[in-house]
């Protein structure tokens, strides 16, 4: 049975109070802070670099679940181990099979998850190959780039299919909210990373165990 843990994704966040914002879902019970890193080109956006990680992990105990949605991560694969991150996500749509093999060697040495991640067009066929080399999946169910959109529902049955086959943690990422959040933890996933539902919520607490209770 996989522990469900509940990752606040700091991309809703007020950026101008970070550290507040932080330590506000961790003392609502966030299980893992869901941090994301883009660079304009594989996604439509940019957000945060390894300075950011690294100044966010001495003023956290919560397990950094990095989640990297750029081109060529495996340049950066070391600097975002440096800076603190406990779980390190790539896009199979950013990597070589080889890439991928040198990833997870590298993460296995220092000690860190490492995940991989597919887009909502991506067929869970892609990634078959690489699970015995993951610790864990995230399955996109927007297309990555921004906060708040609206949760894609082929994601559920991509859930379905991963679980028939993969015992480790699946990670289920964008436009979850409390409506949905059952369905997706009945589909077989274990952590859910919500931006917008918890960081706009009037209380976090309750947004995070709305969707933690489904
Ligand atoms: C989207 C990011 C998500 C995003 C989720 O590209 O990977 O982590 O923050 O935000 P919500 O929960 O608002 O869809
Ligand atoms: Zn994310």
């Amino acid at each position: 049975m996989n522990i469900i843990k509940i990752a606040p994704s700091i991309l809703s966040a007020d950026f101008s109070c970070l550290g507040n914002e932080i330590k506000r879902v961790e003392a609502a019970g966030a299980d893992l802070l869901h941090i994301d890193v883009m660079d304009g080109h594989f996604v439509p956006n940019i957000t945060i670099g390894p300075q950011v990680v690294s100044d966010i992990r001495k003023i956290t105990r919560l397990p950094l679940d990095v989640h990297l949605m750029i081109k060529n991560p495996g340049k950066f694969i070391d600097i975002f181990a440096d800076a603190g991150s406990d779980m390190l996500t790539v896009h199979i749509e950013t990597v070589s099979s080889s890439q991928l093999s040198a990833i997870s060697c590298q993460l296995k040495k220092r000690g860190v998850k490492f995940g991989i991640s597919l887009n909502p067009g991506t067929p869970l066929a892609k990634i078959i190959k690489i699970l015995p080399k993951v610790d864990f999946v995230l399955i996109m169910s927007v297309n990555p780039g921004f906060g708040g959109q609206e949760f894609i529902p082929s994601a559920l049955k991509k859930i379905k299919q991963l679980r028939a086959i993969f015992e480790k943690d699946i990670s289920v990422d964008g436009g979850i909210n409390a409506l949905n959040a059952k369905k997706i933890l009945e589909a077989g996933a274990n952590i859910l990373a919500a931006g917008s539902y918890i960081f706009k919520a009037p209380d976090a607490k309750v947004a995070i165990e709305r969707i933690r209770n489904g």
